[in-house]
C-alpha cells in the first residue's frame, strides 16, 4: 500500500539516539550470519557470568529444544542489583507509584539489595531451595519485584499468577508447579477497590498439600484468616533476617521463573524460561527498542502478573540500570489523566502501554491529556495487539505533542522478549506496523499448506531459528510444547498469529489464528471459558469465539445451550458472566451471551465454530460452506435470535 502513512525518524531523536539505520543493519546481518559471535559479544557486554559459557547455542530448533550459553554461570538477582552497587547504590531502582495519586515512594539499588537478601534469607529459613518453585500472587507494589528477585537470588523458579485470577485459577497453577511457598497480600488495591488477595490464596491452598509456606505482605492492615503453621507476615519475617544472601549460581540453562498462558486447548500452559538467555534479551531490547540511556525514567504499566511485566518492569530494566516506574492503579482513576500526571510527577521519559489503554482514553477526549505538560516523554510504546492506526495516530499527536516516535512491539509469553519492533532511531514507522525484526530473528510466513511466501505476502508468521529468550518447555509436558509450537509444520515455530509482510518487508500483526482470544491484550483460551461455563447447572453446552470490541480488542462471545428445565434470562445471563468471573477472572467474563436451543454441529458432531464467529462478527452474508451441517436450520435460527447490537 503506497498511501500508507510514514513517520520518518524525527531528526532531534535521531541525533541522541543510541542506534542509528546503518548500526541497526549491521547487527542485523551479523545476528544472522554468525550468530555465536554475535551474541557472545551482547552477553559479555550486558551481564556478568560468573562462569563463563563453553557453547553459545546449542539444541535443535525442529524439536523444541534449545540451549544457549551452555555451560556459563550467572544469578539473575545479582545482574539486577548487586553489580550495580558500585555505582548506583544511591540511584533510584523503583519508583513505585500507589494507586492513591499522594502515595509514591522511591527506591534505591542499595535498598533493593536489602529488601530482596532479606526475603531471600527468608524464604531460605523456610527451607525454600534451589529447584524449588514458588507462587507469587501479588498487588503491584515493590514486595512483589523483591519477591522475584528474592526467588532468582536462591535458585526457586518463581511462577506469578496475575492478581485478578480467581482462586480457582490460582489453585490450578500452584497444583501445576507444586510450588512449595506462595507470596501474597492481605488485600490489594486498583482503582479504588480492594481486591481480597490473602482470602483468594486460602481458598486455594485449601486444595494445595505441597506449599508449607505463605508470606504475606501487609498492604491495607485488613482482617485476614490466619494458619499459624503455614503463614508469617512478611514485615515480620524481614525485620529479624539478614541482608546477607550470597546469590545462588545458576546454570544459563536453570529455570528463572514459569509463567502461565493459554493456549487453544485445554488449561493454560506453564510457559518455561531460564536464566542466560532470558536476562540477555530482556535486557538488550529494553536498550534498544526504548532507546534507554543512563538516567531515564522507564514507565511499563504492564501488571508483573504478565510477561510484559516481568521483562520490562523487573528484569530488562534492572539488568540495565535503569529506573524502572511500577503503578498499581488504572489509567482512569481517580480521573482520565491520571497517566499523565505521573508521567509529570516523575518525570517519565519512555512510556509502554497497551492499544486497549490508548483506546479507552482516546475515548474520554483530548482535554485530560492536553491539559498536563508530557514534556519530559521522549519515546512512547505499545504491546499486546495490534493497534488500529487511528489510535495509534492518536497517541503520537496528543499524547506524544507529534514529537516521540512510537515503538510498536510484538512479541510473546514464550518469546519472552520483543522480537519484532522498530528501533526508535533507525526505523521509519507506519501506524499499525510493528516493522522489522529485531536482532537474531528470523522471520517467515507460510501459506495455508505451510509453503513458505517469499516478498509481500500474507500468511502464518513462523520464526525460523532459535532466540536467546526462547521458550525452554511447558512446565511438565515436553510434548505438549513439541506439538502446540514445533509439531505443524516441523522445524520452525509457529506463533499462532497470522501476518501481512508489505514491499518494505515491514510486518503487520493481523491477529491470532488460532483459538486464542485477545482481550484488553490479555490471552484467554476459548476453551479455558467454555469449560467454566458448562460446570454451571444450567449450562449444557457452551461455545466461545471472539468478536470486534471498540476499547478491549476482542470481546467475548458465548454461544450458551441450556439444559432442560433452565429457561433464558438476562438474569441468567448476568448469573452466567459472574460464574466465570468466579471460575476463570474478571478478564474472561463474556461481553456477549446468546441462547440457543443447539449449536451448529458437522454430521460427526463437531461444533463448527467458524460459522459462530462469522455470526458474532455481524458477517452473516458471508457465512462460506454450511453443506457439512447436520441441521441447517440450526444456523437459521441463530441468525435470526443474534443479539442485537
Ligand atoms: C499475543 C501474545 C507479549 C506481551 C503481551 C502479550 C499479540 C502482542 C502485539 C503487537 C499485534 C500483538 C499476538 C501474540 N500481540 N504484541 N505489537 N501487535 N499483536 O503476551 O499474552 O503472550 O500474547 O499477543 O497475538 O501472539 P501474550
Amino acid at each position: 500500500m503506497s498511501d500508507e502513512k510514514r513517520y520518518p525518524v524525527p531528526e532531534s531523536f535521531r541525533q541522541r539516539a543510541l542506534m542509528d539505520k546503518a548500526l541497526y543493519q549491521e547487527w542485523y546481518r551479523a545476528s544472522i550470519e554468525d550468530p555465536d559471535t554475535f551474541w557472545a559479544a551482547r552477553a559479555q557486554e550486558f551481564l556478568h557470568w560468573s562462569k563463563p559459557w563453553d557453547k553459545v547455542r546449542d539444541g535443535d530448533f525442529a524439536q523444541g529444544t534449545a540451549a544457549w550459553f551452555v555451560g556459563g554461570e550467572l544469578n539473575a538477582s545479582y545482574n539486577c542489583i548487586d553489580r550495580h552497587l558500585p555505582e548506583r547504590a544511591d540511584q533510584t531502582a523503583i519508583i513505585w507509584e500507589g494507586d492513591e495519586p499522594d502515595d509514591s515512594r522511591h527506591i534505591t539499588y542499595a535498598e533493593l539489595h536489602e529488601q530482596v537478601s532479606k526475603l531471600a534469607n527468608v524464604l531460605k529459613q523456610r527451607g525454600v531451595k534451589k529447584g524449588d518453585r514458588v507462587c507469587i500472587y501479588m498487588p503491584m507494589i515493590p514486595e512483589a519485584a523483591y519477591a522475584m528477585l528474592a526467588c532468582a537470588r536462591i535458585g526457586a523458579a518463581h511462577s506469578v499468577v496475575f492478581g485478578g485470577f480467581s482462586p480457582e485459577a490460582l489453585k490450578d497453577r500452584i497444583l501445576n508447579a507444586e510450588a512449595s511457598a506462595v507470596i501474597t497480600a492481605d488485600e490489594g488495591v486498583r482503582g479504588g477497590r480492594n481486591v481480597p488477595l490473602k482470602t483468594n490464596a486460602d481458598k486455594a491452598l485449601a486444595g494445595c498439600d505441597s506449599v508449607h509456606t505463605c508470606v504475606v505482605v501487609r498492604r491495607t492492615g485488613a482482617d485476614v484468616a490466619w494458619d499459624d503453621k503455614r503463614d508469617l507476615w512478611y514485615h515480620e519475617a524481614v525485620a529479624t533476617a539478614s541482608a546477607d544472601c550470597p546469590p545462588e549460581p545458576m546454570g544459563a540453562e536453570d529455570p528463572l521463573f514459569i509463567l502461565y498462558t493459554s493456549g487453544s486447548t485445554g488449561k493454560p500452559k506453564g510457559v518455561l524460561h531460564t536464566t542466560g538467555g532470558y536476562l540477555l534479551s530482556t535486557a538488550l531490547t529494553h536498550k534498544y527498542v526504548f532507546d534507554y540511556q543512563d538516567g531515564d525514567i522507564f514507565w511499563c504499566t504492564a501488571d508483573v502478573g504478565w510477561v510484559t511485566g516481568h521483562s520490562y518492569i523487573v528484569y530488562g530494566p534492572l539488568a540495565n540500570g535503569a529506573t524502572t516506574l511500577m503503578f498499581e492503579g488504572v489509567p482512569t482513576y481517580p480521573d482520565a489523566s491520571r497517566f499523565w500526571n505521573v508521567v509529570d510527577k516523575h518525570k517519565v521519559n519512555i512510556f509502554y502501554t497497551a492499544p486497549t489503554a490508548i483506546r479507552a482514553l482516546m475515548g474520554l477526549g483530548d482535554e485530560a491529556v492536553t491539559k498536563t505538560d508530557r514534556s519530559s516523554l521522549r519515546l512512547l510504546g505499545t504491546v499486546g495487539e495490534p493497534i488500529n492506526p487511528e489510535a495509534w495516530e492518536w497517541y503520537h499527536r496528543v499524547v506524544g505533542d507529534s514529537r516521540c516516535p512510537i515503538v510498536d512491539t510484538w512479541w510473546q509469553t514464550e518469546t519472552g522478549s520483543i522480537l519484532i519492533a522498530p528501533i526508535p532511531g533507525a526505523t521509519e514507522t507506519k501506524p499499525g506496523s510493528a516493522t522489522l525484526p529485531l536482532f537474531g530473528v528470523q522471520l517467515g510466513l507460510l501459506d495455508p499448506n505451510d509453503k513458505e511466501l517469499d516478498g509481500a505476502a500474507a500468511g502464518n508468521l513462523i520464526i525460523k531459528s532459535s532466540w536467546p529468550s526462547q521458550i525452554r518447555g511447558v512446565y511438565g509436558d515436553h510434548a505438549r510444547m513439541l506439538e502446540t509450537y514445533f509439531a505443524t509444520p516441523k522445524g520452525v515455530y509457529f506463533t499462532g498469529d497470522g501476518a501481512r509482510r508489505d514491499e518494505d518487508g515491514y510486518y503487520w500483526i493481523t491477529g491470532r489464528v488460532d483459538d486464542v482470544l485477545n482481550i484488553s491484550g490479555h490471552r484467554m483460551g476459548t476453551a479455558e471459558i467454555e469449560s467454566a461455563l458448562v460446570l454451571h447447572e444450567a449450562v449444557a453446552e457452551a461455545a466461545v469465539v471472539g468478536y470486534p470490541h471498540d476499547i478491549k480488542g476482542q470481546g467475548v462471545y458465548a454461544y450458551v445451550d441450556l439444559m432442560a428445565g433452565f429457561e433464558p434470562s438476562d438474569a441468567l445471563a448476568a448469573e452466567l458472566r459472574d460464574f466465570v468471573g468466579k471460575e476463570i477472572g474478571a478478564i474472561a467474563k463474556p461481553d456477549m451471551i446468546q441462547f440457543t436451543p443447539a449449536l451448529p454441529k458437522t454430521r460427526s458432531g463437531k461444533i463448527m465454530r467458524r460459522i459462530l464467529r462469522k455470526i458474532a462478527c455481524n458477517e452473516l452474508d458471508n457465512l462460506g460452506d454450511t453443506s457439512t451441517l447436520a441441521d441447517p436450520s440450526v444456523v437459521e435460527q441463530l441468525i435470526e435470535e443474534r443479539l442485537n447490537r
